[in-house]
């Protein structure tokens, strides 16, 4: 039976230029290089310029997908933009990338998931296009974390970076099968119970100010592992697949004992991840799709790849996604 499926038509991705490295911050905070590797795998991130917003990293990304996917600006008809660093409190960073990319028409909004974002946009996306309510959808991961990190706390501030994604979806009419190429499945998740773990200390609401990222760490990791290996289980169950048949693994790149953790836990072979978190640290929610830009510029990526796609972050928020490339 034909259906309507979001198929993946084009990746691209920017990151600032300022690289900063395990160096640079044993400068600033009490830590080093070794410390920072054996416990994360992160060596360098990328930091935005003073004056360089979230919409403009977005803008870029969106720019090179447009150009890979081949499509023009003017037939995109949904702009979905997952952050949790948003130029303005309002409007969206959405509405900025559409009219800096020349897109009139349609809708645009952010979705906010934390590092869990883009898993969130891309399920959302999915389902507009599913139900035919868009066309052709722009899904942007973008953060500029930078921004807001307490840069005196050495436990916090070594672990993220600043980057954008994009990947540009179509509706397509496939056979309705696994086999099919596209978004196959998305699962999402929350519980609000763990807020406390992971949340930034201010907001317009509260404090009226922007606020510092605060985490518990030790019990992040703890959570991580156990819940994004459920909801991959459940995403495999759907489809029907083994995670011996995912062809590339690319998970949300936060630590890299929880990635290989998880792998292990599945079964997913080591040289079937991507990992791009030694040269970009936690890029929330844009590290999906700037490992899924890595795997491409890699030829990792082919028409017809199996990939599978997780995160969990601040809410707690998590998901995984299973789509053929
Ligand atoms: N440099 C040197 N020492 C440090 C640093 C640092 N940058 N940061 C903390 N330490 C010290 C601590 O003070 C502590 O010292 P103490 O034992 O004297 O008290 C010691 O190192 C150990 O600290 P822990 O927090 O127990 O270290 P742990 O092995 O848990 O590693 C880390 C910390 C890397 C944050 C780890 O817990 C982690 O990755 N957690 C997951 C968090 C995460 O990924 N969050 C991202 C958002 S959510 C997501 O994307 C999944």
């Amino acid at each position: 039976m034909a259906v309507i499926r979001s198929v993946i038509r084009g990746v691209g991705a920017y990151l600032p230029k300022r690289v900063m490295t395990n160096a640079d911050l044993a400068k600033i905070v009490d830590t080093s290089d070794e410390w920072i590797v054996e416990r994360s795998g992160i060596r360098e991130r990328h930091i935005a310029a003073d004056g360089e917003l979230t919409s403009d990293l977005a803008i870029a990304a969106c720019h090179q997908a447009l150009i890979r996917a081949g499509i023009d600006p003017v037939d995109i008809d949904l702009v979905i933009c997952a952050t949790a660093t948003p130029d303005r409190t309002f409007p969206s960073t959405a509405v900025r990338i559409q009219s800096g990319v020349g897109i009139t028409k349609g809708a645009a909004f952010d979705v906010q998931a934390v590092c869990s974002g883009f898993v969130y946009a891309l399920a959302v996306a999915d389902n507009f296009i599913r139900t035919g309510q868009s066309h052709r959808a722009l899904v942007v991961g973008a953060e500029t974390f930078s921004r807001i990190l307490d840069w005196s706390d050495r436990s916090t501030c070594v672990l993220f970076g600043d980057g954008a994604g994009a990947v540009v979806l179509e509706a397509q009419p496939q056979h309705g099968t696994r086999e099919d190429r596209g978004v196959l499945s998305t699962l999402l998740r929350s519980d609000g119970r763990f807020e406390e773990l992971l949340y930034v200390d201010g907001g317009p609401s509260s404090t009226k100010t922007v606020g510092h990222l605060r985490m518990n760490g030790r019990e992040v990791f703890r959570h991580a592992v156990q819940k994004i290996s459920g909801v991959i289980e459940e995403t495999l169950l759907a489809t029907g697949y083994m995670a011996d048949e995912i062809d590339l693994f690319v998970p949300h790149q936060a630590n890299v004992r929880i990635l290989d953790g998880i792998a292990k836990k599945l079964g997913i072979a080591q040289d079937k991840i991507v990992k791009t978190l030694e040269k970009h640290g936690n890029t929330s929610a844009a590290s999906i799709p700037l490992a899924l830009n890595q795997a491409f510029e890699e030829h990792r990526l082919r028409e017809g790849s199996l990939v599978l796609m997780e995160a969990m972050g601040g809410g707690f928020t998590w998901g995984a996604a299973l789509a053929r490339w």
